[in-house]
């Protein structure tokens, strides 16, 4: 069994008509990265599954932990323990670096008609860990998180991410806009919270970079699957990377 399983996913945004058949799987304790240019419909695809709308889910069926979740409230997803980094990757700005960890918490135990039954098996980071991973959040911690950088609050978004118990960390486009040492710091913590047991699924358009840490991959183009296979494979497969990445 799959932790995720897409089965024939069509998703559209008012009349349009994006995801086209998409069929995916995640499999239990692998990094899974979603490739394809600018618009191929990554965001519509992690969006799909954490329930974010639009898109609207016509056809197909999502499923995580066999439980069907094509229908979820986005506000659900955490209690399942599935946490979603989107691409606006907002932070509270009136609130403290520290304080915005600690909210992962306040998530996590909210109750809901979800159960809690399939959440959790996979503890986060603890606030400890995150610091000496992202030594910058450290010496921040106090100042508000409004007055960080960009890259920063990026980061902060994806710290308070690792924090929260999850089974299923699914980041859109974490490298977008960073240097590349910060790029770095964060391939590290995606890669620990892995070793922790969490899965990851790994949206970006920088492929170089996250075939680097994937299992597995998929790419996506024109809302439709183009290409599956191990991390390996699409790393030889020049002539997928010209088409579709562009790498
Ligand atoms: N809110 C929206 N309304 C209408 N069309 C959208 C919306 N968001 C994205 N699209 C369209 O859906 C397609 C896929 O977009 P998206 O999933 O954001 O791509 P990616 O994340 O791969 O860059 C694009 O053609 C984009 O223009
Ligand atoms: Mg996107």
């Amino acid at each position: 069994m799959s932790l995720v399983e897409i089965d024939g996913v069509n998703s559209y945004y008012g009349q349009s008509h994006i995801l086209r058949d998409v069929s995916m799987r995640v499999e239990e304790g692998e990094i899974c990265a979603l490739l394809g240019r600018n618009g191929a419909g990554k965001t519509t695809t992690l969006r799909s599954i954490a329930g974010a709308r639009p898109p609207e889910v016509r056809e197909g069926r999502i499923t995580y932990k066999s439980r069907d979740i094509t229908d979820i409230e986005t506000e659900d997803i955490s209690v399942l323990g599935i946490s979603h980094v989107p691409e606006e990757r907002r932070v509270f700005g009136n609130l403290t670096v520290e304080e915005n960890l600690h909210l992962a918490d306040v998530a996590r135990n909210r109750s809901n008609t979800w159960g809690r039954d399939l959440a959790f098996e996979h503890e986060g980071l603890t606030i400890e860990q995150i610091f000496e991973d992202f030594p910058r959040l450290a010496e921040r911690q106090k100042q508000l998180a409004g007055t960080l950088s960009g890259g920063e609050q990026q980061m902060l978004a994806i710290a308070r991410a690792l924090k929260q118990s999850t089974d299923l960390l699914m980041l859109d486009e974490p490298y977008e806009g960073l240097a590349p040492q910060i790029i770095e710091t964060v391939e590290n913590a995606i890669e620990r919270i892995r070793e922790e047991g969490t899965t990851v699924l790994l949206v970006e358009q920088n492929a170089v970079a996250a075939m680097k840490i994937a299992d597995r991959c998929y790419v996506i183009d024109q809302g439709s699957v183009v290409f599956e296979g191990a991390a390996e494979e699409l790393q030889d497969d020049q002539e997928t990377r010209d088409r579709y990445l562009g790498v």
